[in-house]
């Protein structure tokens, strides 16, 4: 219908991966939700939220995938080897299709979780911002518990894929 046609709309995956505990499944609930769960189980293989934002006027939704602590990842980067057409693939376009990938598209955040838990705080805040700013990452102290910095978070990081 005319609607349909109007509407562009866009999809963006977010992975959040990080140790046992730290509180990703209730960093996504309570950006997803607005839950928070003071015992929530350790989460087993992987669970994802559709969350549906504006940006601009356009339908943007990021698919936020929740891992499991203990898991270790390993991501392939794909590219077709005849997709620029006739030839080999130089050197340089293999560059290209890394570069399309590796830096256009993938966007990473550290985030230093439970930052509402101050007073048995072990990592300061300039620790964490000088590695992500030495690795060339957004960084962010949020806390799923009283919701400081948690919509932030998610939205740079959707804002920066889009
Ligand atoms: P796995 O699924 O085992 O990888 O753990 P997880 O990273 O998903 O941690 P989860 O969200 O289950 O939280 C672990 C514990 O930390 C729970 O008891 C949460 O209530 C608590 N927690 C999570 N986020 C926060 C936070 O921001 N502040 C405080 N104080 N506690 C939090
Ligand atoms: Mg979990």
């Amino acid at each position: 219908d005319e609607s349909e046609g109007e509407t562009e709309e866009y999809l963006f995956k977010v992975v959040i991966i990080g140790d046992s505990a730290v509180g990703k499944s209730n960093l996504l609930s309570r950006y997803a939700r607005n839950e928070f769960n003071l015992h929530s189980k350790a989460t087993i293989g992987v669970e994802f939220q559709t969350q549906s934002m504006d940006i601009d006027g356009k339908d943007v939704k990021a698919q936020i995938w929740d891992t499991a602590g203990q898991e270790r990842f390993f991501f392939f980067l794909l590219y077709s080897t005849c997709r620029s057409g006739v030839g080999e693939c130089s050197r340089n376009e293999c560059e290209d299709h890394y570069e399309a990938h590796s830096d256009t598209t993938v966007a990473k955040m550290l985030v230093g979780n439970k930052c509402d838990l101050d007073n048995i705080r072990e990592v300061p805040v300039e620790e964490g911002k000088a590695l992500a700013e030495a690795e060339g990452l957004f960084f962010m102290e949020t806390s799923a518990l009283d919701s400081t910095n948690v919509k932030t978070a998610f939205e740079i990081v959707i804002k920066e894929i889009y």
